[in-house]
């Protein structure tokens, strides 16, 4: 184990709710009825599951916190201001800690940004997701694109930091409008305070509007090409991919995601979040209950909102680790690879698989690191299912 993964610690605070339900999303976030969650209740429950997650991770620093949700700028700043103390009193704050809010770009909640950064935000991650108003329309957003531009130049003149998420490959939409459409996001991208952005293509997921109204996802070829586009073109702005779907200058990358991805241990608060805390060389991963009332009645009742508590297998750790870890550009660095999971990367893919994904310049192998190609990086997912495919064949790959 390296030595500083248990002495630092990230934490993530979910709030589920937001004005209205996008028709593309599923994430764990419900529409705000007209009297709205009691902010109140809220606060408390957040604080009663930060206390019950501090008494078993005490003496741990915070390098970051991440408020997510739903749409946490709905939140009340004092509400946000008083979890940072708490989480300041129970763990301390690093001196560089990364405090993000993900914010809407309405009109009222960018009002509400200096509030925010007074409560101790000092990064807002804001979803604009398409600069066409006809196209926002079409993805349910209640906000216009000169409302998100106003956004930004807002959090760019208040934050430290700024990011933003674009949804692209959206229904009609061509290689050509996504050029112009990117090559907007990324002057607005430019500042120094900015230098990070987060395109997801759209997938339509089960569950939602999009789903039951058969909304059709890209085809494969188009899928590739606007892919294509966006590498070339965040490339040339000095923005290049340091995961799947999130591109920064070099040194603005967040530092919250890359602890999930490079096996660093987190807290999870509120409904549905999940966690991961290590001790004694075991993981123990926890999942709240996702309901917001019934996370809100599991605190009232036991103290905490976790629903599910599992130590990870060996196995388990080792595959999750391959998982996140190979989204990063820069792979999954061996030594730390290592120290996590107690095994080589050698002892730990399927080294036939390995050794066919190197001689078709798919992955690469070297003593620091394993790493997925830009030409590999489209196919990911195949690429990491037959990494673990029979995990630990002995044979010789290279
Ligand atoms: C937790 S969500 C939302 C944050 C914030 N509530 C908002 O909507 O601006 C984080 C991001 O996931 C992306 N996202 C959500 N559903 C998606 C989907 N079906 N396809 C692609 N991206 C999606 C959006 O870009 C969104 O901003
Ligand atoms: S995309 Fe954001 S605002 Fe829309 S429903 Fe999901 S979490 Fe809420």
């Amino acid at each position: 184990m390296a030595h500083d993964d248990t002495e630092t610690l990230a934490l993530y605070v979910h709030w589920p709710w937001c004005l209205s339900k996008c028709p593309y999303c599923d994430f764990n976030s419900h529409q705000l009825d007209d009297a709205g969650p009691d902010q109140g209740a809220y606060q408390s429950a957040i604080l009663r599951d930060l206390n019950h997650f501090a008494e078993k991770t005490k003496g741990r620093l915070l390098t970051s916190i991440f408020f997510g949700g739903g749409t946490p700028s709905l939140v009340d700043p004092d509400t946000i201001h008083t979890v940072i103390e708490a989480a300041e009193n129970h763990w301390g704050l690093a001196k560089d800690i990364e405090i993000t809010l993900e914010a809407n770009p309405t009109s009222a909640e960018s009002a509400k940004f200096r509030a925010f950064r007074n409560a101790g935000i000092n990064r807002v991650s804001i979803g604009i997701q398409a600069l066409i108003d006809e196209d926002l329309q079409a993805l349910g957003r209640e906000h216009t694109s000169g409302e998100a531009v106003r956004a930004l130049d807002i959090a760019a003149a208040i934050f430290n930091r700024y990011t933003f998420d674009l949804i692209y490959a959206r229904p009609g939409q061509g290689v050509g409008a996504w050029a112009d459409e990117l090559e907007q996001a990324l002057e607005l991208a430019a500042s120094e305070n900015g230098g990070h952005v987060s395109l997801y293509q759209l997938t339509v997921e089960p569950g939602t509007a999009f789903f039951r109204q058969n909304i059709a996802e890209a085809n494969e070829d188009l899928a590739a090409d606007l892919y294509q586009l966006t590498q070339d073109l965040c490339g040339e702005a000095g923005m290049p991919a340091y995961e799947v779907s999130n591109h920064a200058r070099p040194g603005c990358e967040s530092r919250h995601n890359t602890a999930y991805w490079t096996g660093r241990d987190y807290i999870g608060i509120g409904p549905g979040a999940h966690g991961r805390v290590t001790a004694g060389g075991v993981t123990t991963a926890t999942h709240q209950v996702a309901d917001p009332a019934r996370w809100l009645d599991a605190i009232h009742k036991t103290g905490h909102g976790t629903a599910k508590v599992r130590e990870l297998s060996r196995q388990e750790r080792i595959e999750e680790l391959i998982l996140t870890g190979l989204r990063l550009t820069a792979g999954l660095a061996r030594s730390r690879f290592r120290a996590l999971s107690g095994t080589d990367v050698m002892d730990a893919v399927n080294l036939q698989a390995l050794a066919e994904l190197q001689s078709t310049g798919l992955a690469v192998l070297d003593d620091a690191s394993l790493r997925v190609t830009d030409q590999g990086r489209p196919m990911l997912n195949t690429v990491i299912q037959r990494l673990l495919d029979e995990p630990g064949t002995t044979e010789r790959a290279i």
